[in-house]
């Protein structure tokens, strides 16, 4: 099943709960356009793209909890939900994307409720099935940078699981072994939620890639030992100038990569980039509850002192000084990102449906 999608039978959200993974496979179901809010905050479901299309379903859930007579009712009751889900987690740029594009949908000309609820879901519909198959764009993009016999670092997780489908910067790799290139990935373990080991890697496992996991301390040792060929990461939001907020930790990464001179490559589709911000500076970096930090346990045991004190930013900013290229749904685009970033949104906006197809 996909990682997020709208059960048509019962009229409701169904996703992986990625909380359990990889010991067990759980499907979780939502009525509630704050239960969605709740699972994104707690990271059922995470991952830039995949909490996009979540916050667009959570808006079809509003569209169908609420008890207005009229349209206009309704997208007064459709605004409220959409501060609700905003603000689930502030770094992810596709949150808003996808709650604007919903808002859009929702103002345009309705006679009735029952129509506007039915527009609200296929946009939402419409946003899940676009990254999918925009996921598969960037794909085939991003797997031209990959030669056979590549080793390349990973951080986080990027895959299906971040994603409606398929996946950004895993879905490069993916392709890649799909079209019959060996490729070897070094799984950054990805402190302190642990996504490249607990998600990266089983996704690897089921696509039959070949991957150890490493440390994320050791990342700079395999890219000084010169075994990493390239790096490629997601991202939660790009800034217009190219700076990238990723998984904390990327930043570090994207440091050693440029020091070693091994090219650092974010795959990001276009709804993540965010022309409002001048730079990596203005994004907003989510901080997380310290007890992520701290519950770390050796033998079923905490080993932290009792009382300690822990910072946990969920992000990073790398400024763009330190990018190769992005990968995007639109091709590879090089610096200067003002100017490749800009035009490839542009582009992309020009196709985009109108509000009332
Ligand atoms: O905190 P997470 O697990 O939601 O962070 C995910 C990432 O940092 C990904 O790299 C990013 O969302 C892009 S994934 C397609």
């Amino acid at each position: 099943m996909r990682t997020v999608e709208w059960d048509y039978n019962n009229d409701q959200v169904r996703m992986i709960d990625q909380r359990y993974l990889p010991g067990e496979f759980k499907i979780i179901t939502y009525t509630d356009h704050r239960q969605v809010a709740d699972g994104i905050r707690d990271m059922v479901v995470r991952g830039a793209p995949a909490i996009g299309a979540a916050a667009a379903f959570g808006m079809v859930l509003a569209a169908q909890t609420s008890k207005a007579k009229s349209s206009l009712e309704m997208q007064m009751d459709l605004i409220a939900a959409a501060d609700v889900l905003q603000k689930a987690r502030p770094t992810a740029a596709n949150l808003n994307w996808a709650l604007r594009r919903i808002l859009k949908t929702a103002g345009g000309q309705f006679t009735n409720v029952e129509d506007l609820r039915k527009a609200v879901l296929s946009a939402a519909q419409q946003i899940a099935d676009e990254d999918v198959a925009i996921n598969q764009r960037m794909a085939s993009h991003g797997a031209e940078l990959i030669d056979d016999g590549d080793v390349i670092l990973h951080h986080c997780n990027t895959g299906a699981l971040a994603t409606v489908d398929w996946g950004t910067a895993l879905g490069v790799i993916r392709m890649a072994h799909e079209q019959g290139k060996q490729v070897h990935v070094l799984v950054d373990e990805t402190r302190p939620r642990l996504q490249g080991t607990r998600l990266t890697a089983w996704e690897l496992v089921r696509y039959g890639i070949s991957y150890e996991i490493i440390s994320d301390n050791a990342a700079g040792y395999f890219l000084h030992s010169g075994e990493v060929k390239k790096v490629f990461v997601g991202a939660d939001r790009v800034a217009a100038n190219g700076d990238v907020a990723n998984k904390v930790g990327t930043y570090m990464l994207a440091l050693a990569a440029h020091d070693n001179d091994v090219p650092f490559y974010p795959v990001v589709p276009t709804s993540t980039i965010d022309l409002s911000l001048a730079h990596g500076g203005l994004i907003p970096i989510e901080e997380r509850d310290p007890s992520e930090v701290l519950n770390l346990q050796v033998d079923g045991k905490v080993i932290v002192p009792e009382g300690a004190k822990a910072r946990n930013p969920a992000f990073d900013v790398t400024p763009n000084r330190l990018i190769t290229g992005i990968v995007t749904e639109k091709g590879l685009l090089y610096p200067p990102f003002e100017q490749t970033l800009a035009k490839a949104v542009r582009d992309i906006e020009d196709i985009l449906p109108s509000a009332d197809q």
